[in-house]
């Protein structure tokens, strides 16, 4: 078996902190939510990996490199432009061969890995098999209709009026059945080939398609609550551990990871939390549930339940919680300016300001 990792797209959707970035390098407790994926992918025991790429192509290579990093033999299938899901099948038409493969879009996050719906699927073999997961708001989704037996009837790509509130998530198990419907897809309303049309062409067909309605379950939304939500989830089993340096006068309690060559000076870090490589946390309370990238620093500041990505640095800040803070920032404290906010915020910035 075979997994395509779907990592295409332009990056140049707006979201509030990654708008230059591909945004499967999203990071959840400091590591790229796309290396999760491929992790589970490994973890299911599949290690020959197509990664379907466009505009941000160069972004996702340097991380991912070969694959060997992960225990995984990638091959790169470039995709000239993000025509849909079903067109990254076609696109990797050749590679897939007649092998049957897990389809795994990169900026999806399943919670608890995708082995056991892998083994159930090799197992059973049924022709196609989807996740499913109930979500507030199935608009924004591919929805499922299922029926009193719990088969597939029907799939709308984000329907305005869902019939229901199971949302397709982006793990899909295909036989090479899936061909044929992809082959008799045409364009949709927002002009891509749909994912959702294929299978809902392999129900048509009377081929079995499996669905398993799973639980934890996050995609990169832009959604700054959902992604701290996520981030506070991965950190509360985040392997503990400090490679860094730890001076006497700070404290260091619960589950901590402090990177390679960071420093803690006269601090308290409670965790869950992680303090990247080379960070430099100087007089100043982190944590809990608080992720802080490398190249930080943060000086005279409480941060608390928020994620801080590379290069930032917090100043003399007072208390900072619940935030999501891009890359290279610079938050300072102004003591003795007049009681007045001075901000430089990027587009589509959100901020809220206590009184
Ligand atoms: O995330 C789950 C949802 O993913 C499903 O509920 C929907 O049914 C499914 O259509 C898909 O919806 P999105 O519109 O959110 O997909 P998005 O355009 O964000 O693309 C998902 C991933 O696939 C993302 O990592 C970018 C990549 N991609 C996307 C397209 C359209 C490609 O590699 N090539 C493409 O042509």
């Amino acid at each position: 078996m075979k997994a395509l990792v779907l990592a295409g797209g332009t990056g140049t959707r707006l979201r509030p902190i990654t708008h230059t970035a591909a945004k499967q390098l999203v990071p959840v407790a400091n590591k790229p939510v796309l290396f999760y994926g491929i992790e589970s992918i490994v973890a299911a025991g599949i290690t020959e990996i197509g990664v379907v790429v466009g505009g941000t192509a160069d972004e996702i290579r340097a991380a991912l490199g070969d694959g060997s990093a992960f225990g995984a033999r990638v091959t790169y299938l470039p995709q000239e432009a993000p025509l849909g899901l079903a067109h990254a099948v076609l696109v990797a038409r050749d590679w897939l061969a007649d092998d049957d493969f897990v389809m795994y879009l990169g900026d999806n996050f399943v919670v608890g890995g995708i082995t056991d719906v892998v083994e159930e699927f090799r197992r059973e073999r049924p022709d196609a098999g989807i996740l499913l997961t109930k979500v507030a708001d199935p608009s924004v989704f591919g929805v499922a209709e299922l029926g009193p037996d719990g088969s597939v009837v029907r799939l709308e790509e984000k329907p305005p009026a869902p019939r229901s509130d199971l949302a397709l998530v982006g793990v899909y198990l295909f036989t090479p059945a899936v061909h044929e419907a992809v082959a008799a897809c045409v364009p949709s309303a927002r002009g891509e080939l749909e994912i959702t049309d294929a299978v809902q062409w392999l129900v048509d067909s009377g081929h079995e398609v499996r669905a398993t309605t799973i639980t934890g379950y996050w995609k990169d939304t832009g959604n700054a609550d959902d992604m701290l939500e996520v981030n506070r989830i991965v950190l509360e089993s985040v392997e503990p551990g400090v490679e860094g340096q730890v001076d006497e006068a700070s404290e260091i309690v619960g589950r901590v990871r402090i990177g390679p060559g960071a420093r803690i000076v006269r601090s308290r870090i409670v965790g869950p939390t992680v303090i990247g490589a080379g960070t430099v946390v100087t007089d100043s309370h982190i944590g809990a549930f608080t992720s802080i990238a490398d190249g930080c620093r943060i000086s005279g500041s409480e941060v608390e339940f928020s994620i801080v990505l590379q290069g930032s640095r917090i100043e003399d800040a007072g208390r900072v919680e619940g935030s999501l803070i891009g890359r290279s920032v610079h938050v300072s404290g102004a003591v003795r300016a007049p009681r007045a906010h001075r901000f430089v915020l990027g587009d589509h910035s959100r901020i809220r300001i206590a009184f």
